[in-house]
C-alpha cells in the first residue's frame, strides 16, 4: 500500500476546536478535557463553546436558546422530502442528508456570504436537525409528525419527538453527555469533508450535506448499530469468545474497535461507559451493560491475538451503542443521532476554515501508463 494511503499522519489544518492525542488517549475540546466537559455541559453550552471559544454566561446561553427556539419549524419542502423518504423506507441518515439540503429555501439572505448570514444559516441547521431526525423516526413508525415543543432544549426536543412524550430528565442528561462527547474530534473524515467543501467557497448547506454523507459509512459513524447487534447476537458472556473468534477467522472487523488516531483506549469510550452504567443501574437491570463489558474484554484479548501490535482498542462507538439503547433509541437511528451532535462541530470547522481560507487541493501521484499513442482502431 502507498505511504500516502488514507492521509495517515498528514496535518491538513490548524484548529482551536479540539485536540486528539492518540498516544496519551486524551481529547481536549476548546481547552477543556472531555472528562470535565461532557458529563456536565448541555449540548447548547458545548455548541456555544465551539462557536465562540468560551463557555456562555447565563445571558449568552439564553440568547442562543432563544435563537434556536425561533427556528424549530420545518419548511413544507422538508416535510415533503421526509414523507417521501419514509415512503421509500430510507435510513434516517439518507433522510437527514436530503432534508438538510432543502433548508436553503429558508435562508434569509441567500445572496450574502457575510458572517451574519452564515451564523443565521448555522442556527437554523442546528435548530432543525433534531426535529428532522425525530420526526423522520415518527414517520418511519407510521406515526404523524409532531410540532416541536418550544420549552425544550436540543436533547429534550429530540427525545420528545422520538418517544412522543415528555422526556425523562435522566435521558436528556445522557443525550447531552453523548452529544457533548461527539461534538468535535479533530480532522475526522466527515469534518475534513466539510472543510474541503467550504474551502471552495461553496455554501454551508453543501458542507453539512457532504459531511453527513461521509459520516454515514460503517468505518466512521455507521458502527454503533452493528456494535450493538453484535452484543445482542452474542447474548451471554460464554458465547463471546467463540462468536468473536469466528468473526476474526472469517476476516470480519469487530465494530466499535480500532481507530486511526487512538492507539490506546478512546477517552470517549470511558465517558460514555460511565453514562451507560448510570442509565442501566437506574433502570434496575445491569445485565446488558455487564454483558457488553465482558464482550469488550474478550474482543480486546482476541484482537491482540489476531492483530498483534496493531493496538486495536475500544472506540467511541461501542459505548455509544449502549447509551443510545439505554435512552430507548433503536440501532437504525444511531448514526443520525451521531450526525445531529457532530453538526455543531462541523459548523465550527466551517467558520474556522472561512476565517483563514485557502483552497484545499492536494496532489495525486500518477501511477498509470504513459507513452500511449492514438490510433483509430483503439477508438472502436
Ligand atoms: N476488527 C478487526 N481488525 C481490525 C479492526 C477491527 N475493528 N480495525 C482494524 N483492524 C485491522 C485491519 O484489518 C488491519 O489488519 P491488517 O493490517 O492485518 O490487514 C489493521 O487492523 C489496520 O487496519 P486499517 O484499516 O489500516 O486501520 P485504519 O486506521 O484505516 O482503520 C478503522 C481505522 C476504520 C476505525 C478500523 O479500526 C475499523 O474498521 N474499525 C471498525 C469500525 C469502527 O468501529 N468504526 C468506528 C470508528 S470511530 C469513528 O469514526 C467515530
Amino acid at each position: 500500500m502507498s505511504s500516502v494511503s488514507g492521509l495517515e499522519n498528514v496535518i491538513a489544518a490548524q484548529t482551536k476546536l479540539s485536540h486528539v492525542d492518540g498516544q496519551a488517549g486524551e481529547l481536549i475540546i476548546a481547552g477543556y478535557p472531555l472528562e470535565e466537559l461532557a458529563p456536565n455541559a448541555t449540548y447548547e453550552q458545548s455548541l456555544y463553546l465551539l462557536w465562540n471559544g468560551v463557555l456562555p454566561n447565563p445571558q449568552q446561553l439564553n440568547e442562543l436558546k432563544e435563537n434556536l427556539r425561533q427556528h424549530l419549524d420545518l419548511p413544507e419542502i422538508t416535510r415533503y422530502v421526509l414523507k417521501e423518504a419514509a415512503r421509500a423506507k430510507l435510513p434516517p441518515m439518507d433522510a437527514l442528508r436530503m432534508a438538510i439540503s432543502t433548508l436553503a429555501v429558508v435562508d434569509l439572505q441567500p445572496q450574502s456570504d457575510s458572517l451574519e448570514a452564515n451564523r443565521n444559516r448555522a442556527i437554523l441547521i442546528v435548530a432543525k436537525a433534531p426535529v428532522i431526525v425525530g420526526n423522520y423516526w415518527r414517520l418511519r413508525q407510521g406515526q404523524e409528525m409532531l410540532a416541536p415543543n418550544p420549552e425544550l432544549g436540543q436533547a429534550g426536543q429530540f427525545l420528545y419527538l422520538v418517544h412522543g412524550k415528555e422526556p425523562d430528565p435522566e435521558f436528556v442528561r445522557a443525550l447531552d453527555t453523548y452529544w457533548s462527547t461527539v461534538i468535535d474530534h479533530g480532522l475526522n473524515a466527515s469534518t475534513f469533508t466539510a472543510r474541503v467543501i467550504t474551502s471552495t467557497l461553496s455554501d454551508i448547506f453543501s458542507a453539512i450535506t457532504g459531511a453527513i454523507g461521509a459520516l454515514k459509512g460503517p468505518l466512521h459513524g455507521g458502527a454503533p448499530g452493528p456494535a450493538l447487534d453484535m452484543v445482542f447476537e452474542i447474548g451471554t458472556p460464554e458465547q463471546a469468545e467463540p462468536h468473536l473468534r469466528q468473526k476474526l477467522v472469517d476476516g470480519a472487523r469487530l465494530m466499535g474497535f480500532g481507530h486511526r488516531i487512538y492507539k490506546v483506549r478512546d477517552p470517549r469510550a470511558d465517558v460514555l461507559a460511565a453514562a451507560a452504567e448510570r442509565l442501566f443501574e437506574r433502570a434496575g437491570d445491569r445485565s446488558l451493560y455487564d454483558l457488553a463489558r465482558s464482550v469488550e474484554q474478550t474482543a480486546l484479548k482476541l484482537l491482540e491475538e489476531f492483530k498483534p501490535g496493531r493496538h486495536l482498542e475500544t472506540n467511541v462507538e461501542f459505548y455509544t451503542a449502549l447509551v443510545l439503547h439505554g435512552i430507548g433509541l433503536k440501532p437504525d437511528l444511531f448514526s443520525a443521532v451521531f450526525a445531529v451532535g457532530r453538526m455543531g462541530g462541523w459548523i465550527a470547522h466551517v467558520f474556522e476554515q472561512l476565517e483563514h481560507n485557502r483552497l484545499i487541493r492536494p496532489q495525486s501521484e500518477y501511477v498509470g501508463p504513459t507513452g500511449r499513442t492514438w490510433s483509430n482502431s483503439s477508438a472502436v
